[in-house]
């Protein structure tokens, strides 16, 4: 059994029109790399190597282009597009051949997740997972997002963009699924937005007491893109601490080759492919202390 990936990045991204009208959005700069290498290696530093993509038609040379089958980092890049945005569950739909018989993770590729703890969370998620993990992280204003309702301290429900929010507990776009996931996804009915909803099929495993929610505590940053001053202020986040540490975040190289997937020699090789002040921080990788 191998957990699967899927990051969607997908969608028409109208909030961002006129920027997103002929590129996708998850293709676009988050400070120095596509917004895609953010959720991507959010997957591999939870360890999980098999990754489909999904995209729309139009887009999907793109992603090919910019990700190739993934064996450049050490895992295995699959594509599958979805025709319409017909909503988040449709990923299962769409990807039923390639998930088969195996649990499955979902994360939305405009997600960005940076805290240390969060690999070894998801790891966690998928070794203890009672059918569905999700992962609820505080925010100021969670009424355009699936918003968690307490009851008693335990989870009551999950409301999807409430008017008026239960609490302040977002639910983040990463998902942890066991196999049945693909069953309650063609289950579902269309919401009133004309959209198969994630939060139907959250609910669906609460009423089973099947649905763990996991809090990500303040040491875990939970960036928003969907407007143009979130994205702006995603980029910032992301300049300021590379710039402070001298290490960079989300970048893929790098992941595959502290998790050992690739070696010394490809990393070099890997340099070779991007710009000057990319390649020398990927060359200045070799010779860090303590190696
Ligand atoms: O970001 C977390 C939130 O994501 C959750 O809190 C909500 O419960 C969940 O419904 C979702 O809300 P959004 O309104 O942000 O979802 P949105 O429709 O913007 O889609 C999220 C991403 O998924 C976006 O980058 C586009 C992509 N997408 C969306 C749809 C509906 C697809 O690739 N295909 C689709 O069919």
């Amino acid at each position: 059994m191998t957990t699967k990936a899927i990051v969607l990045a997908g969608g028409r991204g109208t909030r961002l029109y006129p920027v997103t009208r002929s590129v996708s959005k998850q293709l676009l700069p988050v400070y120095d790399k596509p917004m895609i290498y953010y959720p991507l290696t959010t997957l591999m530093l939870a360890g999980l190597r098999e990754v489909l993509v999904i995209a729309t038609p139009e887009d999907m040379p793109r992603y090919r282009d910019l990700l190739g089958d993934g064996g450049q980092w050490g895992i295995s890049l699959a594509y599958l597009v979805q025709e319409e945005p017909r909503g988040l569950p449709d990923a299962f739909l769409v990807a039923k051949a390639f998930i088969r018989d195996d649990p499955v993770v979902l994360i939305l590729g405009d997600n960005i997740f940076f805290g240390a703890d969060l690999p070894g969370l998801v790891r966690r998620a998928i070794v203890d997972n009672p059918g569905a993990t999700v992962f609820a992280c505080q925010v100021q204003d969670p009424s355009g997002l699936g918003v968690v309702r307490y009851e008693d301290g335990r989870v009551a429900d999950i409301v999807e963009k409430p008017a008026n929010p239960p609490s302040n507990h977002a639910v983040t776009g990463l998902y942890v699924y066991d196999n049945g996931v693909v069953a309650v996804a063609e289950s579902l009915e269309p919401s009133s937005r004309g959209e198969l909803e994630i939060t139907d099929v959250n609910r669906h495993y609460l009423r089973r007491g099947a649905l763990d929610v996991v809090f990500l505590g303040r040491g875990m940053a939970w960036l928003d893109t969907g407007t143009h001053d979130a994205l702006l202020e995603a980029s910032q986040f992301v300049q300021t601490i590379e710039h402070r540490q001298g290490l960079k975040i989300a970048c893929p190289e790098e992941v595959a080759w502290r998790m050992g997937w690739i070696s010394d020699a490809e990393l070099l090789r890997l340099a070779d492919g991007t710009s000057r002040a990319y390649g020398d921080y990927l060359l200045g990788l070799l010779d860090e202390p303590g190696r």
